[in-house]
């Protein structure tokens, strides 16, 4: 979603919130601008398109001062253009607004405020923020902040200036993060840690319904009643290499090239090989506990969600215990079953999307235990859920979700072993599937040092309308998951089925012209998979097998084979999707799309 970023200090605002815009556009890249402080009261510069076109703005026109908000923007309300573009300025050029989130009743507020003389100059809900914040200024801008706030439904993060107080930001949140980085004699502003890494790595984060007020001399933490709140300092053990490029032509390769070490990160000092067991000590249940779950729920949005599914069948097989798995977005407006031995785990890698935290908040008030598998240290859902298991990652950059995906399964497995193990997994099958998660970091190397035949093979493909991605069992949501990719980087239209299911509509698309991506390991359901292909060729379409081993069925069958190391059933998705999201980065970068930054997406989605 959209990036904040805010400094005040002795430094030279403008080049340190362009860096941290920059470092923030994953996040969104429709428009951005910048207010400064410049000595005489607040200063605007915008653009529509990318950050590069506000440095351009920004070098004919400079603006200078030692404290300033920063916005880049993933549009809601009205579309990306210059007028839309954050911050929002009063008609005097006093308060200047960024915001993140969703202003629900903008149109009657907008509607009153104009009718007590406001003019608006822009689309956008948070325009309704400036002249609230306005109209309730009377010398000092926390306490206009907070009336204002009280008056707005949904949610925010936003960080606020005024041209009279001209040593001091405003931040607050209320469902979209935000925090203050402690800085040698010196503060910032973010919604995510990555803006401000090269300066502090000492933040402290906001909760919902919390004000910031930070000046050049320190910050004080208060809720919207004023009342004080004391919030400890939290430091961030991320580097500023992992948040780089480092050579990498795009950070959705370095991503994807990086799994070997991701995965062995999420595993570190959490397999016992020798007892086929798994230590996870963030779970916060004890062993009764454990044993006493008659019924989980997993819940997440887009990629992770497709990890949902796996984990759904490792449950269902070793540990024998019903899942279920839900959308975040629909789970969080049903009316959930949910008994005090429900187990909800729910899946975000960044902890901050809106419908995730919110099943997951949902999932809490109806006394279900949750367990949350997420990437970002400190992040929300990390911080509400009861108990979970860090991926250990690193950050994950790219929109297009790689690394986090793989780690999100092995954390599934994880997870799975030790309660399987605690029910009725025999030691001897425990091992098994702990040595083959030992494994999977080399095994992943050696796919990766093949990632030019991939690429050859992106060639071939590239001018492609349609793909068709197919896959049963562990490795239908691959196929979901190798679909997701290619149309999210590439806009190639793709779908993932069960590979049985394409008889009964989808096989009516399948020409000479039809790329079909079968993921085919010898696994529980290969034979079955060897008919599916052999139903896709006798219509001609153009079959891209991810196979583990030469099999006489598939003889003739194939017009392109990856193969792929073997593991047990449960880990193949996480081999078979490294060719898979290769092929989609491939493609994409062949027809010149920007891989890192799709259009219309943005990476952790924080409104609803
Ligand atoms: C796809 C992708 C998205 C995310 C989804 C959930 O490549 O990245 O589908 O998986 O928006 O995000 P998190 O996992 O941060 O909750």
């Amino acid at each position: 979603m959209c990036g904040i970023v805010g400094y005040v200090g002795p430094r030279a605002a403008t080049p340190l919130l362009i860096e941290g815009l920059k470092r923030l556009e994953y996040r969104g890249y429709d428009s951005a601008g910048v207010a400064v402080m410049n000595g005489k009261g607040v200063e605007t510069r915008k653009a529509a398109g990318k950050i590069s076109r506000l440095e351009s703005a920004l070098s004919s026109a400079p603006v200078h001062g030692t404290l300033g908000i920063a916005h880049t923007r993933w549009a809601t309300h009205g579309p990306p253009t210059e007028r839309n573009a954050h911050p929002h300025v009063d008609e005097h050029h006093q308060v200047a607004v960024v915001h993140n989130g969703i202003i629900e009743n903008a149109p009657a507020l907008r509607t009153l405020l104009e009718k007590t003389g406001h003019t608006f100059s822009s689309e956008t809900d948070t325009e309704v923020l400036v002249h609230l914040i306005e109209s309730a200024y009377d010398g000092n801008l926390e306490d206009a902040v907070i009336e204002a706030l009280h008056l707005v439904d949904g949610t925010y993060g936003i960080a606020v200036m005024h041209g009279k107080e001209p040593n001091k930001i405003v931040a607050a949140r209320k469902g979209s993060p935000l925090l203050v980085g402690l800085g040698d004699g010196e503060y910032f502003v973010a919604s995510d840690v990555s803006a401000i890494l090269a300066h502090t790595r000492d933040v402290v984060y906001l909760e919902d319904g919390e004000m910031a007020v930070v000046t050049r001399d320190g910050y004080r933490i208060c809720d919207l009643n004023a009342r004080p709140v004391d919030r400890q300092v939290s430091r961030i053990d991320w580097d500023l290499d992992q948040i780089e490029r480092g050579g990498f032509a795009h950070f959705m390769l370095k991503e994807i090239f990086e799994q070997p070490q991701t995965l062995e990160n999420t595993m570190r000092g959490r397999l016992i090989l020798e007892e086929g067991f798994t230590k996870l000590g963030g779970l916060n249940l004890t062993k009764e506990e454990l044993l006493a779950i008659d019924s989980v729920v997993i819940t997440a949005c887009g990629t992770s969600w497709h990890s949902a599914l796996i984990g759904e069948m490792m449950i269902e097989e070793l540990c024998r215990i019903p899942v279920e798995v839900e959308y975040a977005s629909e789970y969080r407006y049903k009316n959930p079953i949910v008994t005090p031995n429900t187990l909800v785990i729910v899946i975000s890698q960044s902890g901050e999307t809106a419908d995730t935290l919110a099943a997951m908040r949902e999932a809490k008030r109806r006394g279900a235990r949750t367990l949350g598998l997420v990437n970002v240290v400190g992040s929300t859902i990390a911080r509400e859920d009861d108990g979970g298991i860090y991926l250990h990652a690193g950050p994950e950059i790219g929109v297009a979700s790689t690394k986090a995906f793989t780690s999100q399964v092995v954390a599934l497995a994880l997870f799975t072993l030790k309660l399987a193990r605690l029910r009725n997994l025999s030691v001897e099958q425990g091992r098994r599937i702990a040595q083959a998660l030992a494994e999977l970091p080399a095994q992943v190397q050696s796919i990766i040092e093949r990632a030019d035949e991939i690429e050859a093979l992106a060639e071939q493909f590239k001018s492609a309308h349609n793909f068709l991605y197919l896959g049963r069992g562990y490795n239908f949501p691959t196929a979901l998951e190798g679909a997701l990719k290619l149309k999210e980087i590439s806009y190639i239209h793709a779908e993932g089925y069960p590979a049985a299911e394409m008889k009964h509509g989808p096989i009516a698309l399948i020409d000479d012209l039809m790329p079909v991506v079968v993921v085919a390991p010898h696994d529980a359901v290969f034979d079955k998979v060897t008919s599916n292909i052999q139903e896709v060729k006798a219509r001609k379409g153009r079959v891209i097998a991810i196979t583990t081993r030469e099999e006489p069925a598939l003889k003739g069958q194939l017009d392109y084979e990856f193969r792929i190391p073997e593991t047990v059933d449960m880990l193949t998705p996480i081999l078979a999707s490294i060719p898979l999201q290769l092929l989609a980065y491939y493609i994409a970068v062949k027809r010149g799309c920007n891989v890192d930054q799709p259009r219309n997406l943005a990476k952790s989605v924080t409104v609803e």
